[in-house]
């Protein structure tokens, strides 16, 4: 089939309305994205809209009207939240769902007793409604799973050969489809979030719920409230995977990730191949430009794509639920603790575990260091150790580390104190620093409260008797020394039993037991 490319011309609009009215197919552009049409009311037409798409017959289209009044004949009541709704949101992007007539066909609604309908606000759609002159049955003119077109472009991409006529309209205005909610249950319940938001409808008809599948994935056994929900979407070819963090700490992560694409933010400090979607806080050029940015990468050839995140509220809950699908609901947790934590009692081997993960490159943090850090630059902490332990620790501006020892660790009491000023330090420093999945090194991680800060805990374990010979070769200490040192410390199956793994050093093969978790914690 030869598909004709359509301007916006009275002729050409008119032509577009004639193709529809003999049954055949027109992709159009809309205020959300271009919408592929046919006679809502001829099902032979609608099928062969299900077919250009490759859609499944079971997932129900929306039809487009041109005038409020359009809607009587197509539902069996227009209730009066339905009324408050077109009244204040048609024309525009909100799609109303309600119980319909039996004018409207059974391929048009998929099969349900219900039916969705919109009244766009976009001029050229309407002149081409109005040309019709039948309701226009018009889902988004991508081939099923891909994204959305919002451009004519990606229309041609899709459709042609596939279809009569397309007509250039230029960009879409939003760039992410209609909100869709449905009247026909008990509670207005909103089943695809768009431009027209929650806090909109609300605002109009009170409590409105959202669908739970539209920020989550359906669970296996669920039956969608729209049958849209199941299907796979908005799926470029490239494999996309959202990063639920801070802008510097997924500026770090996409920057350490070889042969990655970015998607993300204007202006995000990113060094790896990006597209951008948009502004961090305009939701708006968010939803606008996040199908162009997800076709954009297929041209680029990406491969693995990390998309940062948008904020959930407002428009950005109709982003959120693209882009997760995009992304088949894989996301990257880094606001959840990113650590893997390295600990272990005295003398059991963790200084040489720790040296052994930094040569095979992982970015180890070492806990001590920071804490030495802290004692030789940092006034504000020194100043609350001396009005905790007295001025005399402090001489000429300098800590004097024998004498804080002396009296921090005189009493658990002391111990204690001296703990809640630098543990929270230092655990602050490691943050700022950490790369995604560093290794925290420190001997009292579970002392200082940093284990809800790791993903994974390892913890080096040895026997007694090695321990014991160790820490008196090492620290030239009596054997009385060491024992009193080891007893002040948690023993052994304190570690093991709040570890996620344990690497034993008492002469085992160290390498293979950290490739062994190392393998299964990444
Ligand atoms: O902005 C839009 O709504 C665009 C433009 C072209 O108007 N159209 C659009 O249509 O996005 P489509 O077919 O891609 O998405 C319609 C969604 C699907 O998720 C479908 O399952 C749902 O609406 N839907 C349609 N009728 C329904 C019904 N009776 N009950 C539940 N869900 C329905
Ligand atoms: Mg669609």
């Amino acid at each position: 089939m030869e598909t004709k490319i359509l301007s916006t011309s009275e002729y050409d609009i008119a032509l577009a309305g004639e193709i529809i009215a003999k049954g055949g197919l027109v992709a159009f552009p809309t205020e959300t994205v271009y919408g592929l049409g046919a006679d809502a009311l001829n099902e032979n037409a609608v099928k062969s809209i299900y077919a250009a798409k490759g859609r499944p017959s079971d997932n129900p289209l929306i039809v487009h009207i041109c005038e409020k009044e359009d809607i009587v004949p197509l539902v069996k009541e227009v209730t009066p939240k339905a009324r408050a709704l077109m009244d204040a949101f048609f024309p525009g992007p909100l799609t109303i769902i309600l119980p319909k007539s039996d004018r409207v066909g059974n391929v048009v609604s998929g099969g349900l007793d219900t039916v969705a309908v919109r009244m766009p606000q976009n001029d050229i759609a309407r002149r081409l409604i109005r040309a019709a002159g039948c309701p226009v049955a018009a889902p988004s003119a991508n081939t099923s799973g891909l994204p959305s077109p919002t451009r004519a472009k990606y229309v041609i991409e899709d459709m042609n050969g596939k279809i009569d006529a397309i007509i250039d309209g230029g960009d879409c205005e939003f760039g992410v489809e209609s909100t869709v909610i449905t009247l026909a249950g008990d509670v207005p319940t909103i089943l695809r979030p768009g431009a027209v938001t929650k806090e909109m409808i609300e605002s109009v008809i009170g409590k409105t719920e959202v669908a739970r599948a539209v920020l989550e994935g359906m669970k296996n056994d669920e039956v969608a409230a729209s049958p849209g929900m199941k299907y796979k979407h908005y799926a470029p070819k490239a494999q996309v995977v959202i990063v639920d963090a801070e802008k510097e700490v997924y500026e770090n992560f996409v920057n350490s990730r070889e042969n990655a694409f970015a998607l993300c933010f204007e202006g995000d400090n990113v060094t790896v191949d990006k597209v951008t979607y948009g502004r961090e806080n305009d939701d708006l050029s968010q939803a606008r430009e996040l199908f162009d940015a997800l076709r954009q990468l297929d041209e680029m050839g990406a491969k693995k794509v990390y998309a940062r995140i948008p904020h959930t509220t407002g428009v950005g809950m109709a982003v959120y639920n693209r882009l997760i699908r995009a992304a088949a609901f894989k996301i990257i947790d880094l606001r959840k603790p990113f650590f893997i934590g390295l600990t272990g009692p005295t003398g059991a081997g963790k200084g040489y575990v720790s040296s052994r993960l930094a040569e095979m490159g992982f970015n180890i943090l070492d806990a001590d260091k920071y804490v030495k850090k802290i004692y030789d630059n940092n006034p504000g902490i020194l100043n609350r150790l001396a009005s905790e332990f007295g001025n005399d620790i402090i001489i000429n501006g300098e800590l004097d580390r024998k004498k804080l020892a002396q009296i921090a660790f005189s009493s658990k009491e002391n111990t204690k104190r001296l703990n809640s000023i630098v543990h929270p330090e230092v655990i602050s420093l490691c943050e700022r620093d950490a790369k995604p999945l560093a290794v925290l090194d420190a001997p009292q991680l579970f002392e200082a409260g940093a284990a809800d800060k790791c993903y994974k805990i390892i913890s080096v374990i040895a026997d007694y008797e090695t321990r014991l010979r160790r820490i008196t070769e090492r620290d030239k200490i009596t054997q009385e020394q060491a024992v009193s040192r080891m007893n002040a410390q948690f023993d052994e199956s304190y570690y093991i039993n709040n570890s996620d793994f344990v690497i034993y050093n008492n002469g085992e093969d160290i390498d293979s037991q950290i490739k062994k978790i190392m393998e299964e914690i990444l």
